[in-house]
């Protein structure tokens, strides 16, 4: 029987999420990879176990997150049913839709057939009678926003979420789906979007616009899918993401000029007294619009080493200038 540390709380970070009632740990686990019916159970179990005894209160889902699609919610529902049964509400669970999880017209992009059906899917798959938070996954060019958002709105209203948020917006659909949940009464709790060392779209704008509308921030892939560590300075290891037939990170987007880069800010984070990981997680966590790092983990021994980036989360100027020439000069 699992019992949780009784010290899960004491050093975790809660951060507001925007202008919300909703606070969220600074470091949240999401189970894009390595929680599907491909990987090992057991493993998928001690991580949330591990997650939650450092006071990871936030879990991410999505509909078609696996693989199979599907299957990482089936497993999560299982873990939840099996150790944290008495802890419902002392955990954040949300789930998306947004890209193909299902044949025919009706499985992919942002119609309210769409959204509210996969709800329902996602809810048997969890077993839970609602998640705390249901994103639109990606913007749908051809759907009405006006559809999407109402589809939203009502799975609150609805009684199936408690809050709602996007990903992979542009600051221009942003504010326009806040001003339309607005007008439903329903507000926008969080927008989802890539961002790290190497992948920094969010700075020229959306922060911005998320912080003056008030709209918390959860940055995924904040170790760039595990570049930002040093798991590839010595080649592709055997069972990382880059090596899984099934994984997103594709040995192509491991090139020489990141490699270079990766070993210099790994020697620099070392001077910090920190790993790469942890230096990664604590300059994405540097931008206060950010409320929480959303990472990905195959073993808990990862979770580990993330959230002690907590303990050294402050850069000089001259730290975030050498960083930056790191990044753009190699
Ligand atoms: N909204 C969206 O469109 C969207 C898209 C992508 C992701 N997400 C969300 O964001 C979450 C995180 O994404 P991500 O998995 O790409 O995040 P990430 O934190 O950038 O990458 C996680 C991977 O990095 C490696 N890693 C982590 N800690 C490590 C360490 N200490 N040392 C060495 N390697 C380490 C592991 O890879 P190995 O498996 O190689 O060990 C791990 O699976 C997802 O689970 C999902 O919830 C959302």
């Amino acid at each position: 029987m699992y019992i949780p540390s009784q010290y899960r709380y004491k050093d975790m970070e809660y951060n507001r999420c925007g202008r919300s009632g909703l606070l969220l740990p600074a470091i949240s686990l999401g189970l894009w990879h390595n929680f599907g019916g491909v990987d090992d159970f057991h493993t998928a179990r001690m991580m949330v176990r591990t997650a939650f005894d450092y006071g990871i209160t936030h879990f991410d889902l999505a509909n078609n997150y696996g693989p199979p699609p599907g299957s990482a919610e089936i497993n999560f529902g299982r873990i939840l049913n099996l150790d944290f049964r008495q802890h419902r509400d002392e955990i954040v669970v949300s789930t998306k839709a947004g890209y193909w999880m299902w044949d025919g017209p009706y499985g992919d992009w942002g119609s309210r057939k769409y959204l509210l059906a996969s709800l329902d899917q996602s809810l048997r798959r969890l077993q839970l009678d609602y998640v705390d938070i249901f994103y639109h996954h990606r913007p749908d060019p051809k759907t009405p926003l006006e559809e999407t958002m109402a589809a939203l709105a009502d799975s609150v209203k609805a009684g199936k979420a408690l809050y709602v948020g996007i990903s992979n917006y542009p600051p221009e659909q942003t504010e326009r789906a806040c001003d339309i949940l607005q007008s439903f009464g329903v507000p926008l709790l969080i927008h989802q979007p890539k961002y790290n060392m190497f992948e920094r779209w969010v700075e020229s704008e959306l922060l911005t616009t998320l912080h003056k509308r008030g709209i918390g921030c959860i940055a995924f892939s904040p170790l760039a899918q595990g570049l930002l560590t040093e798991k590839y300075l010595h080649g592709i290891p055997q069972n990382s993401r880059a090596a899984k037939p099934h994984g997103f990170l594709h040995k192509s987007e491991i090139t020489m000029e990141k490699l270079l880069k990766i070993q210099k800010l790994n020697d620099f984070a070392a001077s910090r007294g920190q790993s790469l990981a942890q230096m990664a997680l604590a300059w994405v966590l540097r931008r206060t619009e950010v409320t929480s790092v959303l990472i990905g983990a195959s073993q808990p021994v990862q979770i580990l080493d993330a959230v002690r980036c907590l303990k050294n989360r402050q850069f000089s100027n001259d730290e975030l200038m050498e960083i930056d020439a790191i990044l753009s000069n190699g």
